[in-house]
């Protein structure tokens, strides 16, 4: 059994949705059950696997223990992480502590999901697993120091770093822009800035792979597949600036029939950077495509598949 944690959020939503759509069993919780608190977590755990011990036969009870822990809270704001120091460390830092701590202890494999921003910006190729970070901000610092306490903490783990995420269930830089532009608004985008756009609905099948992969209670279960626990980045292939973004953003929004016959897009190209987005963060995806032998959707393509589903409304 898999326990979705931040599952009302923008990857945590398209994470349930698609193991309900599976029928993968799975639990799930949001901030009632508050990952600062180690307590709040362990209650959690033992009411799901007491009540399935009362109501289940033994085979059915072993198959509803909590296998995988999916860790998709965590603060994404940048800037509240910046006014709010405190709250980033407790969210980002401690939450995957005792996050942690109980998986070790319970026999609980993990998966967090972390960020491009543990790096500095300053390198001109794609960041792998295994360059050194240097995060500038809050927001990267606590997300750096919150994959140290996993790798320190325990063996059995997942960290996916992923860049600029985009779903249906929350605001993210797409909704951004397409309001923009549908009110007619100017958009400030700095064609210096260098990403990987990401779909949340790629990064969810990732996950789901990950763990059908890796658990051996699977009936497919293949040894010859296993996956080496460790840090993984995880991105849509290809890079762009901000600029490019917001003008494939422009373009599937016409070809799709978004927007009023009107609309224009009207940019301002801003190279002032505040420092708290780092130049270039794009990852390489080579690693996690080597081991699990997948094909990764470029950004563009992922992008149209968003913007061009019914689930898409501006
Ligand atoms: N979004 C991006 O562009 C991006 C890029 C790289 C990495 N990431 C990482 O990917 C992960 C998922 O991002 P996301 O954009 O899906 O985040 P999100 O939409 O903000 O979702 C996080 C969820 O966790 C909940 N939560 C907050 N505090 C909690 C607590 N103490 N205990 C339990 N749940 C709590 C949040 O509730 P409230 O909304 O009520 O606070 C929210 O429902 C995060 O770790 C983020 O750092 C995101």
């Amino acid at each position: 059994m898999i326990w979705v944690i931040g599952a009302n959020g923008m990857l945590g939503s398209e994470l349930c949705r698609q193991l309900k759509n599976n029928t993968i069993p799975f639990v799930a919780s949001d901030k009632e059950v508050d990952i600062t608190n180690s307590a709040s977590i362990e209650t959690f755990i033992r009411e799901k696997e007491s009540s399935s011990y009362l109501t289940s036969s033994r085979e059915a009870h072993h198959n509803s223990k909590i296998s995988w822990i999916v860790n998709c809270a965590g603060t994404s704001s940048i800037s509240f992480a910046e006014a709010n120091t405190l709250e980033a460390e407790k969210l980002n830092i401690l939450g995957p502590q005792n996050l942690c701590h109980i998986a070790r202890y319970n026999n609980i494999k993990l998966i967090h999901i972390s960020s491009d921003y543990v790096f500095d910006g300053t390198s001109t190729i794609p960041y792998t697993e295994e360059s050194l970070k240097n995060p500038l901000t809050t927001y990267g610092k606590t997300k750096s120091l919150g994959e140290d306490e996993i790798i320190k903490g325990m063996t059995q783990y997942f960290i996916l770093r992923t860049s600029l995420l985009y779903g249906y269930d929350h605001s993210n830089y797409i909704y951004k822009v397409a309001d923009l532009i549908k009110n007619n608004q100017t958009i400030l985008t700095n064609p210096s800035i260098i990403i990987n756009p990401t779909s949340a609905q790629d990064l969810a099948e990732i996950i789901i792979t990950l763990i059908e992969k890796t658990d051996r209670n699977n009936i497919s279960f293949n040894a010859k597949d296993i996956i080496p626990f460790g840090i993984y980045n995880f991105t849509d292939n290809g890079q762009c600036s901000m600029q490019e973004l917001t003008e494939k953003i422009y373009s599937l929004l016409k070809k799709y029939k978004h927007l009023p016959g009107q609309s224009q897009l009207k940019i301002i190209e801003n190279i002032t950077n505040n420092n708290l987005q780092p130049a270039y963060t794009s990852l390489s995806n080579e690693k996690i495509s080597k081991e699990l032998k997948l094909k990764i959707p470029s950004w563009e393509k992922s992008l149209e598949k968003f913007i061009k589903s019914k689930s898409f409304t501006i």
